[in-house]
């Protein structure tokens, strides 16, 4: 689909007042989306996991304004408590979408949202907060256009979602989902992500993923800084074509079942990432002492015990520790024994492949 395509016909129905509510999970990407173009169109392909306890739940609350408001007109309340200085981020995620949204200037919203993982954990919560707004938005949309086909809905909502965080257009559907133009996979986009087409092998099924909360402060560098980086990068055209080449390769790995070129893909995606951070200027290193002891600890672990656990990581010093769920209950006893004490306050998530947005 293009872009003209998500900008609605003249809207012939009207709503007053309600509300809606949507849960969306936050994904861990396997090939990483770091750079970007304008309007928010990645510089490469990434593929991720759906993730399924870490999610935001967010209500939208609506009520059509008497006189169109020439701003937007909207609360918004985080985990109970009114939030003026998140506004900004929702003001400028307005002011992308009203194009393809444009009831958005005759409502007030309400908009409540709370997380399922404890609050400044480090967890980036931008892809779920975005994906789950996007939601509540397009089924107010769906409520005005009710012949909406579903396709079309889930379409215009991830691209809705892209619009607010990248990553977010990932988090729709589950249990992976492609986002960014790709020769091997056909319906692929850089408006939207699509779903993993393919039978995926049964190792790959319900993978889990334990979160180690390693540096549960702010994050050092912001996404759209991180991003930035890359212009100018003087191995971000390499690194581009790596993407497209690990995507193509992790599409045969994830059909066949072959785990160990999954390992392979998987980790290197995460210190390649690391990789750009250290050698763009400014330079930066977001991993901390303690996931360097990790990642050794994995990798020792693993060539003792044959178990097919790896790791990955987001822009930050927290560690994803991904592994098949036949292995669940060696490796839970492995990370409370060996790598618990290498995270804040001895903290992680457990978390699992789920299957995207729902509606609460
Ligand atoms: C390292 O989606 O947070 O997690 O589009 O600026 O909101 P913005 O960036 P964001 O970037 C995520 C980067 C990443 C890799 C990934 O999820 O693919």
């Amino acid at each position: 689909m293009t872009e003209v395509e998500f900008i609605p016909s003249p809207y012939t129905n009207d709503l007053k007042s309600g509300k809606v509510t949507w849960q969306s999970p936050s994904n861990i990407a396997l090939v990483k989306y770091w750079g970007k173009k304008e309007n928010q169109i990645p510089a490469n392909p990434s593929i991720s996991f759906t993730l399924s306890n870490c999610a935001t739940t967010t209500t939208v609350s609506y009520k059509k304004l008497e006189v169109p408001f020439s701003g937007f007109s909207f609360d918004f309340v985080f985990e109970g408590e009114s939030k003026e200085d998140f506004k900004p981020k929702i003001v400028t995620f307005f002011k992308r979408i009203e194009k393809y949204l444009p009831f958005l200037r005759q409502y007030h919203f309400v908009i409540e949202s709370s997380n399922s993982f404890p609050h400044s954990s480090g967890i980036a919560s931008s892809a779920s907060s975005m994906s789950a707004l996007a939601m509540c938005f397009m089924d107010l949309e769906r409520q005005i256009v009710p012949d909406m086909n579903n396709d079309y809905f889930l379409k215009k909502a991830s691209f809705l979602s892209r619009l607010g965080s990248g990553s977010a257009c990932r988090s729709l559907e589950g249990p992976l989902v492609e986002w960014g133009a790709h020769k091997d996979f056909q319906d692929s986009s850089d408006l939207y992500g699509v779903p993993f087409s393919k039978e995926v092998h049964s190792v790959f099924q319900n993978y889990q993923d334990t979160v180690l909360l390693v540096d549960k402060g702010t994050k050092q560098v912001s996404s759209t800084v991180g991003h930035g980086l890359m212009h100018g990068h003087p191995f971000a055209e390499q690194r581009f074509e790596q993407a497209h080449e690990n995507l193509g390769k992790l599409k045969s790995v994830l059909v066949e079942g072959d785990i160990d070129g999954f390992i392979d893909i998987v980790e290197s995606e995460a210190l390649t990432l690391h990789s750009m951070m250290m050698t763009s200027m400014p330079y930066f290193i977001l991993m901390k002492p303690n996931t360097l002891e990790i990642i050794n600890k994995i990798w020792k672990f693993r060539k003792k015990s044959h178990s097919h656990i790896c790791f990955t990581l987001d822009a930050g010093a927290n560690v994803h520790v991904l592994y098949p769920e036949s292995e669940k209950k060696v490796i839970y006893d492995f990370i409370d024994d060996e790598l618990s004490i290498y995270c804040q306050n001895g903290q992680y998530i457990h978390d699992c492949v789920g299957f995207g947005a729902r509606q609460r």
